[in-house]
C-alpha cells in the first residue's frame, strides 16, 4: 500500500467546522470556523450546529484547496470524523466526505474524534515515542489512555460525570463569562493578584480506574455564588476563577501523575481544548519528572488537521475503516478489534 501523499481532513463533530490539508504528514492548512451561533444559548444547540456546518463546509473546503493550489484530483485520502459527537453534525461532515469519495474516487477513512485528539500531539512532536500516557481533556471528554501506538489505546479511566471543559463552561456561565468560557476563566484567573482563595472540593475518585469527577465542583461554585450573592461574587470574579481553576488543575494533575506512576510511563501528552490552559501546562510539567508534550493551541481545540494526521497514520498501517453512519461515544481500545479493510472507491 502506498503512503497517502495529500490528505484532506474533515471535522464537524460539534461546533467547529474544520477542513485541513496534510502533505506527507505536514500541515499545509488547518482552517477552523467556530460557530458563534451558540453563544446566545450558553451551549451548543445540536440542530443549529448541523445547519451551520451545512452552510459552511463546501466553501471552507474550496478555499482550503485553492489556498494550497491543490485540486480534488490531487488528493490521496479523505479522513473524516465519524464518532463520537453530535449525530446530525457528524453526518454533515461524513456526507460531504462521501460525496468527494464517490464523485472523484478518493479513498476515505473514518476517524474517531478522540484518536484525532491523541494524534494531534504528534503533528509537531514526531519525536514523541510510543508508548506514552495521554490525558484527553476537552469539553466533551476527560480520560486517560495508555497509548501503545496509533490505533492501540487502553483507557485507564475517565470522568464519571462532567468533562473538565464542560465544568469550565458551566462555571463561566454562572459568572457571566459567555460560552465557551475556558479561555475567559484562564484570563480572569491569571489577572488575580490577591492571596485569598476559596478551597473548592477536589473530587478523588478511586474507581473505576483513574477516574475524574467535576460536577460536584461546579455545584460548589454555584452554592458559593448563591451564598455570597451574585453582586459580591461578580466583584470577586477573578478570585473565584483562580480558585475554580486551581481545583480543576489539582484534580487533573493528581490523577494523571498517579496513572503515570502506576503504568511507569515516562512521557505524558495532554490534548484537547483544555490543554490550551497555560496554568495546567505549567502545573503538569512541574509535577512530572519526565517529559510532558502539548500540541500548539490551534491543534488543541477541535480541528481537522488532527483528523487528517490520525487518518494518515492509520492508512500507513493498513488500518482502514470506512466511515460509520452510527456515531458511538467510545474510542476503540486495544482489546476491541480494529476493522481492517480496503477503501471503497
Ligand atoms: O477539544 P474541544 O475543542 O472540544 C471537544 O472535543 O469537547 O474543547 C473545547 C473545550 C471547551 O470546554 C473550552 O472551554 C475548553 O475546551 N477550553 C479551555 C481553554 N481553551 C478552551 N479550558 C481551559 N482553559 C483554556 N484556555
Ligand atoms: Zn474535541
Amino acid at each position: 500500500m502506498s503512503t497517502p501523499h495529500i490528505v484532506l481532513g474533515i471535522e464537524t463533530s460539534c461546533d467547529e467546522t474544520s477542513v485541513a490539508l496534510l502533505r506527507d504528514g505536514t500541515v499545509l492548512v488547518n482552517a477552523i470556523y467556530t460557530q458563534a451561533e451558540h453563544e446566545r444559548y450558553g451551549g451548543v444547540v445540536p440542530e443549529i450546529a448541523s445547519r451551520a456546518h451545512i452552510a459552511k463546509i463546501d466553501r471552507l473546503c474550496l478555499s482550503v484547496l485553492s489556498q494550497s493550489a491543490i485540486g480534488v484530483e490531487d488528493l490521496s485520502l479523505i479522513a473524516v470524523t465519524d464518532s463520537p459527537g453530535l449525530a446530525g453534525a457528524l453526518l454533515v461532515g461524513i456526507g460531504f466526505a462521501l460525496g468527494i469519495h464517490c464523485g472523484f474516487g478518493v479513498p476515505i477513512i473514518g476517524v474517531n474524534h478522540l484518536e484525532g485528539h491523541i494524534a494531534s500531539v504528534k503533528i509537531e512532536n514526531e519525536a514523541l515515542a510510543f508508548p506514552f500516557l495521554a490525558l484527553v481533556v476537552s469539553g466533551g471528554h476527560t480520560a486517560l489512555y495508555h497509548v501503545d501506538d496509533f490505533a492501540h489505546y487502553r483507557c485507564l479511566g475517565q470522568t464519571i460525570d462532567d468533562a473538565a471543559g464542560e465544568a469550565f463552561d458551566k462555571v463561566g456561565k454562572l459568572l457571566g463569562l459567555g460560552y465557551p468560557a475556558g479561555q475567559a476563566i484562564e484570563a480572569e484567573a491569571g489577572a488575580y493578584d490577591g492571596d485569598e482563595i476559596v478551597s473548592f472540593p477536589v473530587a478523588r475518585v478511586s474507581s473505576p480506574g483513574f477516574a475524574f469527577s467535576f460536577s460536584g465542583l461546579k455545584t460548589a461554585v454555584k452554592y458559593h455564588i448563591e451564598r455570597t450573592g451574585r453582586a459580591y461574587a461578580f466583584k470577586h470574579r477573578r478570585m473565584l476563577c483562580r480558585s475554580f481553576q486551581n481545583a480543576v488543575i489539582e484534580s487533573l494533575v493528581h490523577t494523571t501523575i498517579a496513572a503515570a506512576r502506576y503504568t511507569g510511563l515516562e512521557r505524558i501528552a495532554v490534548v484537547g481544548g483544555v490543554a490550551r490552559n497555560r496554568a495546567l501546562r505549567a502545573a503538569l510539567a512541574a509535577a512530572h519528572g519526565g517529559a510532558v508534550f502539548f500540541p500548539s493551541p490551534s491543534f488543541c481545540t477541535d480541528n481537522a488537521a488532527m483528523i487528517a494526521k490520525a487518518g494518515f497514520e492509520h492508512y500507513r498501517k493498513g488500518i482502514i475503516r470506512f466511515p460509520k453512519m452510527t456515531p458511538s461515544p467510545a474510542l476503540r481500545t486495544a482489546t476491541a478489534p480494529c476493522v481492517k479493510s480496503t477503501p471503497v472507491s
